[in-house]
């Protein structure tokens, strides 16, 4: 019987692009929705279309998408949101959990939970003028658990879809252990649905989490379905035949795709390198594989590895 659970597949900047987001939900089905990762802040009221290349209606007709935004400059938030109300979004999502320096350094993404205050102005200023809803995507803090503990009751205030947390603090990076009790204390503590996201990388560690938190209803998962695929399809109980082949499909098909949009083989191999950082993990041994395309300088190098893998892996499942 299926699992009746609604999975978003998380925002992964420089993997889950919109051609990404679109062919792993037609060979790999089992997510609802996707988020789509951050559009760039622009520091003037005025962005280039191909920075909207990523969530136009047209590049997302198969997997439902919600954009998200970095901004922490109110006339520009509104300025990009307006932008999307015209192309038909209903929903948007701050983002308040991206913990890389640059962006922390300036008080945005989890940079900005220290900072209460700012972010309730921001609030105050946006939410009015905003012509759609609103959810928020965002840590337990940047470096103290009760950063967003002690901000959630303020938050009660303001008409939020959702909260989107990653049970871990900005300054662990992607590192470390995910704080359950922490995320337990914020979901009692806020009045808003609340989205479960962090480390669930196995149907047994979804349904641990799911005991745990039976009030969750909607659970977002990044790198979990990057190493495996086929997880969200697990966690629901889905059709699971012809793995290897679904897998080798899906690979090509990226590859194409990205073989004709990128200039140049560096930028091809970047790219699909980016994904066996964690793809890797679904070909044991894990390090093996990921120093073999981490060795690939040339397409014919990474064609002749994939193929390789792909033999081994096919032989491994019979
Ligand atoms: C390389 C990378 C890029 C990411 N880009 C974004 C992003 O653009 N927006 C965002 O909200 N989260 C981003 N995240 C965080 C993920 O969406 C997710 O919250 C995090 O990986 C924890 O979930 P997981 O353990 O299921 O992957 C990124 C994570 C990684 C590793």
């Amino acid at each position: 019987m299926t699992r009746q659970v609604e999975l978003v597949l998380a925002p992964i900047r420089g993997i889950t692009d919109c051609y990404f987001r679109s062919l792993f939900h037609q060979h790999f089905p089992g997510f609802d929705s996707s988020l789509a990762p951050f559009i760039n802040p622009q520091r003037h009221s005025s962005f280039q279309p191909k920075q909207l290349k990523d969530i136009l209606p047209a590049n997302n007709r198969l997997l439902p998408v919600v954009p998200q935004l970095l901004n922490t400059n109110v006339d520009d938030f509104l300025f990009l949101a307006s932008r999307l109300h015209e192309l038909g979004y209903k929903e948007i999502n701050w983002n308040l959990g991206c913990p890389a320096p640059m962006v922390t350094i300036k008080h945005r993404g989890s940079g900005l939970l220290p900072f209460p205050e700012q972010i309730i102005t921001f609030l105050d200023h946006v939410v009015p003028k905003l012509p759609m809803a609103l959810s928020i995507k965002t840590r337990l803090g940047y470096e103290d658990k009760n950063e967003l503990l002690s901000l959630l009751p303020r938050l009660d205030d303001y008409p939020l879809t959702e909260i989107i947390i990653h049970a871990r603090l900005g300054n662990q990076l992607y590192k470390g252990k995910t704080d359950r009790e922490s995320f337990g204390l914020c979901l009692d503590a806020s009045k808003h649905p609340i989205v479960y996201n962090g480390d669930i990388t196995s149907v047994q560690k979804f349904l641990e989490l799911e005991q745990q938190f039976p009030e969750i209803q909607k659970w977002m998962i990044g790198r979990g379905a990057l190493a495996n695929p086929f997880l969200a399809g697990e966690i629901k109980n889905l059709d699971d035949s012809d793995r290897p082949a679904r897998l080798l499909s899906f690979h090509d098909e990226l590859y194409s795709y990205y073989r004709e949009l990128l200039s140049g083989q560096a930028h091809l191999l970047g790219r699909m390198k980016q994904l066996w950082v964690y793809l890797s993990t679904f070909f044991p041994p894990e390090k093996k594989t990921w120093k073999k395309i981490k060795k690939c300088r040339t397409e014919h190098q990474y064609q002749h590895v994939v193929t390789e893998l792909f033999k081994a892996l096919r032989s491994y499942s019979e």
